[in-house]
């Protein structure tokens, strides 16, 4: 299972871009990716589920929601959470997303993705594709995140019932450039969803 298949011939398409998108009628032509990364109960899938909503309601735009919590069900369901399966975690959604931005789509991606080598690898192949891609770094102190605690994972972390927890036994690395940083203990979901809209429409993302 440690070969590397051969032979492998890239196959292009012969559908442009916007003729598929005509199919689905998005007004966004190139497709982007809005990348999510924090702590758990940082705010992630809050914020991309409440901007996929503006978007699609709102602005009529295609967009579609990648989630760790989702992910891990299905395509992702045979990795765990050693520094080795994350990387490939984010390695295998990071060309997913690169697909669904290629595609046309406003691709909203939240996973922790603890790495920075990890998000950078996935901001580059994005580049290579000439495809925008944003990061959104989910800012919130630890006490507050474990204070959330939404899904009961910190309080299982703390007594030991869950062993490599990001930010407890885990590491995370924080953003070291991202695009926009969304303080979530300071400010409210509205607010910080407005604060991505600002940034894909001044630069011109979404048009
Ligand atoms: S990663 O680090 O990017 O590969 O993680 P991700 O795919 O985003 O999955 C994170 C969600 O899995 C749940 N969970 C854990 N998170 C962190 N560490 C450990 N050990 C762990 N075990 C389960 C948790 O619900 C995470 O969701 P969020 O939304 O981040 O709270
Ligand atoms: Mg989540």
């Amino acid at each position: 299972s440690s070969q590397v298949a051969t032979n492998i011939t890239y196959q292009k398409s012969t559908i442009a871009k916007l003729d598929r998108l005509g199919t689905f009628s998005s007004k966004n032509q190139n497709g982007c990716t809005v990348w999510f990364t924090g702590l758990s109960c940082s705010g992630k899938t809050t914020l991309s589920f409440a901007l996929e909503e503006y978007l699609v309601k709102t602005r009529r735009i295609s967009t579609y929601t990648l989630d760790g919590d989702n992910i891990r069900h299905g395509l992702n369901s045979n990795l765990g959470f050693s520094p080795e399966d994350r990387t490939e975690n984010i390695r295998r959604i990071g060309e997913v997303s690169k697909l669904f931005a290629d595609s046309g789509i406003v691709c909203l991606s939240s996973f922790i993705s603890p790495y920075h080598a990890d998000r950078q690898r996935v901001r580059d192949i994005h580049q290579k594709f000439g495809l925008p891609f944003v990061e959104v770094y989910v800012k919130a102190p630890l006490e507050v995140c474990e204070q959330r605690d939404v899904k009961g994972l910190y309080k299982k972390a703390r007594s030991g019932l869950i062993k490599d927890f990001t930010a407890i036994h885990s590491k995370y690395e924080e953003p070291a450039n991202p695009e926009i940083i969304l303080e979530t203990s300071k400010f409210s979901i509205s607010d910080c969803v407005q604060k991505i809209i600002n940034y894909l429409d001044q630069n011109k993302i979404l048009s």
